[in-house]
């Protein structure tokens, strides 16, 4: 999954993971993170997503990373918003009112990047990805995010050989594989979501199961 394949996705309009309505997940378990006011939420592979403007619209600062620009330029011109550009460091950052999104990969994200970042919004991220590449999606936010930083996280899981990601299936095994060694780890929510997903029963999946996580630092 690289760059030229989520350029093309874009360019092809062929994005069902983007979602028209706020995820109803976020607005029920973001308030259990206890994510200080005003402070600053990291969304990883952020997309266009919406979101990011209800965060905003509850007093954080957005900070988001995205490496296709026509999502970031999309995002900016829906939500009739005229940002400034500036570079920092690899990334050209766009900023209007208290959202900014840096474009380019976050694989070349560094500590001073998410300096003030007080929580992470991981929606159909961590999922986007191949196996190989979560495990070093994960060593590397780790590396990057400042200690403390809780994060909601929202995975998908169908069963094994059913379909080709993206997204990926990933279990809660494997969340806790990636993550138990540094957070704490709650499983807040699980649903079958298949019969309300036509795309998905029509590529032959028997189960479509979407699961909520809050994930805080071990101390
Ligand atoms: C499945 S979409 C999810 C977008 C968003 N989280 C949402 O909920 O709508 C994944 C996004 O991550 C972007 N992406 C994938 N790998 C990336 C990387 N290494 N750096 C920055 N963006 C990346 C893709 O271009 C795509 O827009």
């Amino acid at each position: 999954m690289d760059r030229d394949f989520w350029q093309a996705r874009w360019e092809a309009n062929q994005i069902g993971f983007h979602q028209s309505e706020i995820n109803p997940y976020l607005r029920d378990h973001w308030p259990s993170l206890q994510a200080p006011q005003g402070g600053q939420v990291f969304v990883p592979l952020c997309g266009k997503s919406l979101d990011m403007c209800w965060l905003a619209s509850q007093g954080y600062a957005l900070l988001g990373v995205e490496f296709v620009a026509q999502a970031v330029t999309e995002f900016f011109a829906e939500q009739q918003l005229t940002p400034r550009q500036r570079t920092q460091g690899q990334f050209a950052a766009w900023s209007a009112e208290n959202i900014t999104l840096l474009c380019g990969d976050f694989f070349a994200l560094t500590p001073d990047d998410l300096k003030q970042v007080a929580a992470v919004y991981d929606r159909a991220s961590l999922v986007a990805l191949p196996p190989a590449l979560r495990q070093r999606y994960v060593s590397h936010l780790r590396t990057v995010l400042p200690t403390g930083a809780p994060i909601l996280l929202v995975t998908l899981e169908y069963p094994a050989g059913q379909m080709e990601g993206p997204p990926f299936s990933v279990s809660e095994a494997e969340v806790r594989d990636l993550y138990a060694a540094t957070h704490e780890i709650a499983r807040v929510h699980s649903e079958d979501v298949l019969s309300d997903s036509p795309q998905f029963q029509a590529k032959g999946l028997t189960r479509l199961v979407e699961n909520v996580y809050v994930l805080r630092p071990r101390s």
